[in-house]
Formats: C-alpha cells, sequence, structure tokens
C-alpha cells in the first residue's frame, strides 16, 4: 500500500509515532485531532528538496488554510516555510507564530476595505485577484510589490468545489486581462512583481501544472513585451494531492518537478523573462497524513439491511466526506486485529448526511471503542464547525513519543460567547 501513515499497530492497537491513540484518547477526550510533528517536517523536508534541486532559487509557502493551528505553523517556520495566507485571520495566525510580514503572501478573492487596511497595516505580500483589488490597494498606497493571480484558463481537482481556475472559477485575473493590471500597477509606481496561479486541489498528475504553467508564462511573456514588467517571482500554487484510499499512490516528487521544472526553464528562457524565483504553495500535502481523528464510538445498532457504528465525531468536526464525498481511511484503533465486518459509520448531528463511511470494512467494534480517521491534518479542524451547537475539538502533537495538547478541547460556554 503506497500509504504514507506515521502509525503502528502494537498488539491490536494503533500507536501514533510510538504514543498510544487509546491512551491519547483517554487523557485529552474525544474527538481529538492528533498530528505527528516528525511527519509534518519530513513532509516539509521531501518537497522542499525535490524542488530546490531543480532550480536555483525556490520557495515553499505553507497554505496555511490547510490546519492553521500554531505549533504546526512554528514547526513549518522552524525549517523554512513561509506562508500563503488567504484572510487577515490566517495572516494574524503567522505573525503570532514568528513569520515575518516579508514572509507571507496574502491571495485573498473578494477582499473588503476593513481586510485590505488591516493587510497593509500588516505589511504583507498582496497578491491581487481582481482589477478593482488592485484599485482598493493603490488608492491606500502604492506598495514596493504586487503579484497577481492570473487564471490560466486550466483547472484540476479531487471535486468540482476545488478546481480554482479556468472560465467557472470565480478566483483570479482572467489571463487575458492581467495586461492592463500590471500597466496599471506599473503606472502607479509598483517597483516589483510577482506572478501567481492555483489551479486547484488533490492533484497526482503534473500534467494540467504543465498546461497552466504553460498559459501563465505566456501570459508572463506578453505581460513583459508590453509593458516591460520583470517577475522577481512565479508562484506555481499549491493542489498536490496525497493518497487517500489504500491502493492510491504517493506522487513521485522528484519526477512531479524535475518535469515541471524543467518545462518552466525552458519557457522562461524562450520568453525572455530571466531568473525568477519559482515558488510553490503546498497545503494538503505537508499535514493531511500527519493527522488523525480519534473519535470514540457510542452506539452500534442495526436495522434488517444495515449495521451502524455511531460516533463521537460528525462533520462538524471532519467536513470533508459530507462536503465533497471524500473518502477517509477509518482504522479501529483500539481493536485492529478483530475480524471484519461491513459498517455504516455515522456521526451525532441531526442530519442525515453526517456519515463517515458508508458500507465499509471494518474491524468489529463495541461501544466505547476508538476508531482513527486518517489523512485528517488537513482541512480537519480548520474547517470543523459549532454546528449543532457542538464545541469545537482538542488538537495534540505527537513529538519525541510525547503527546502534548496544542489545542484545548471548547467547553459547552465557549458557545455562548459574544452573545447576550
Ligand atoms: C491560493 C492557494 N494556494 C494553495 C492552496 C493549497 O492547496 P492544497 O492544500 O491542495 O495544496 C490553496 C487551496 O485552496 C489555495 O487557494
Amino acid at each position: 500500500m503506497a500509504l504514507n501513515w506515521p502509525y503502528e499497530n502494537r498488539g491490536g492497537y494503533l500507536y501514533v509515532d510510538g504514543v498510544s491513540a487509546l491512551d491519547a484518547a483517554r487523557r485529552f477526550g474525544t474527538p481529538l485531532y492528533l498530528y505527528s510533528e516528525n511527519m509534518i517536517r519530513r513532509q516539509y523536508r521531501r518537497i522542499s528538496e525535490a524542488f530546490s534541486k531543480q532550480y536555483p532559487k525556490t520557495r515553499i509557502l505553507y497554505a496555511a488554510k490547510a490546519n492553521t493551528n500554531l505549533s504546526i505553523l512554528r514547526a513549518l517556520r522552524e525549517e523554512g516555510a513561509e506562508i500563503d495566507a488567504v484572510s487577515p485571520g490566517e495572516v494574524h495566525a503567522a505573525l503570532h507564530a514568528g513569520y515575518r510580514p516579508g514572509q507571507i503572501l496574502f491571495t485573498g478573492t473578494s477582499v473588503g476595505l476593513d481586510e485590505l487596511l488591516y493587510l497593509l497595516d500588516a505589511g504583507v505580500r498582496m497578491n491581487v485577484d481582481s482589477e478593482s483589488q488592485l484599485d482598493s490597494l493603490l488608492e491606500q498606497e502604492v506598495p514596493e510589490m504586487v503579484s497577481v493571480r492570473v487564471n490560466p484558463e486550466v483547472g484540476a481537482g479531487h471535486h468540482e468545489h476545488v478546481i480554482t481556475a479556468g472560465y467557472e472559477a470565480k478566483f483570479g485575473v482572467w489571463d487575458e486581462d492581467a495586461i492592463g493590471v500590471y500597466a496599471k500597477a506599473k503606472r502607479a509606481g509598483v517597483k516589483r512583481f510577482g506572478v501567481q496561479m492555483h489551479i486547484g486541489s488533490g492533484n497526482l498528475d503534473v500534467g494540467n501544472y504543465l498546461l497552466a504553467a504553460k498559459r501563465l508564462l505566456e501570459v508572463a511573456g506578453h505581460v513583459r513585451r508590453e509593458t516591460g514588467v520583470e517577475f522577481d517571482f512565479v508562484d506555481l500554487g499549491g493542489g498536490l494531492g496525497v493518497p487517500y484510499k489504500p491502493g492510491e499512490r504517493q506522487v513521485d516528487l522528484d519526477a512531479f518537478f524535475g518535469e515541471l521544472v524543467s518545462f518552466i526553464k525552458g519557457e522562461l528562457e524562450r520568453r525572455d523573462l530571466g531568473e525568477p524565483e519559482l515558488w510553490f504553495e503546498p497545503g494538503r500535502f505537508l499535514v493531511a497524513e500527519a493527522g488523525v481523528l480519534l473519535t470514540r464510538v457510542t452506539t452500534v445498532k442495526r436495522n434488517p439491511k444495515r449495521k451502524f457504528v455511531g460516533v463521537d465525531a460528525g462533520f462538524n468536526t471532519l467536513v470533508r466526506p459530507a462536503m465533497y464525498g471524500s473518502y477517509h481511511h477509518i482504522l479501529a484503533a483500539s481493536a485492529m486485529d478483530e475480524p471484519e465486518e461491513v459498517v455504516d459509520v455515522y456521526g451525532p448531528l441531526c442530519e442525515s448526511g453526517d456519515l463517515f463511511a458508508r458500507d465499509r470494512r471494518l474491524p468489529q467494534v463495541s461501544e466505547g471503542a476508538l476508531l482513527a480517521i486518517m489523512n485528517a491534518g488537513a482541512y480537519g479542524f480548520s474547517m470543523a464547525s459549532r454546528y449543532n451547537s457542538r464545541p469545537l475539538p482538542a488538537e495534540v502533537m505527537v513529538g519525541d513519543g510525547e503527546a502534548r495538547l496544542i489545542r484545548g478541547r471548547e467547553t459547552l460556554g465557549d458557545l455562548l460567547g459574544g452573545q447576550c
């Protein structure tokens, strides 16, 4: 199996980087997000090495939307990451985690004036998503550097909701319109420029990146010729996928970056674009496989057709299965060696769609058993909600064989905060 999880089965019990999932669940309660710090760091080193091997000037910007826990942001900062942020809240978290404003690139869409003022005050780099965003920016001040998110006509992703380029996508400046946007910025006195794209999420193949990069650099070449703008960086976005199902393959990073960067080098030369830095914005790739969601079985019941295993996590805790129909592998963390049966795994929300799995083969479990929902490190906690008035879960980091709480569980009292 190509899956890359930091776990082992010790006598039927799940251990994550040497820490017993059952002990962690007893100590911190459930539902509980548990992350492997080693794995996050290892993923960063793998992608950073594979990318930098191919080109002299590269940067990795962690797409913080995948998981903004401060401990994760700090670990990645120590590894050398910078930040791709999409909201003032993400910028705030990154600054708090010790990133300098110049290490943060803000890529927002539908950005309000109050947000813009916060971002300018924070001094982060701006990647504009529309001409009107540039206008609002220039009305406030002329930044030294501006980047433009260009829609390169090619989008790709694991679900239509995560395809972020092409005619149907709301993101970015349409490629042909980019010349006008750069010309306006240059006329206003902006001195340095970048160009960015992001085609979507969960991509395991380089093919669509090549098509999109071709268009992006074609546009950059036109901009260069028509306006004289020179690019400090070309940001290729994120979207690198990871396997979720047994049998799915890992991306071969050397092959991926080898092919992508050699294509880009050729295009840069052909289009007289010099040697800008190349940036990449992985989110999921760095954190997805490092996280598991531990959830306790509260109910086992059946009807004439189905057997149901009820757990204490729901789509308030992990929304990906309900939102995208995503597959998440489930392990019976306290009963790994039991004989298997076919069940549905459901959560506590008052919604029929609150299901983590249908017709899933799982070891037989009884009430009180612990399940681990795998690949929950990305878009897990960061998309969690308080729906049905359920407090947000706790998060724990495993490092050096120890588990430490990195975000406390909310209480019922927290649900009332700010209300009168
Ligand atoms: C601008 C931008 N960059 C990077 C990413 C990261 O995507 P992923 O987590 O799939 O790598 C996203 C995700 O939506 C994004 O919108």
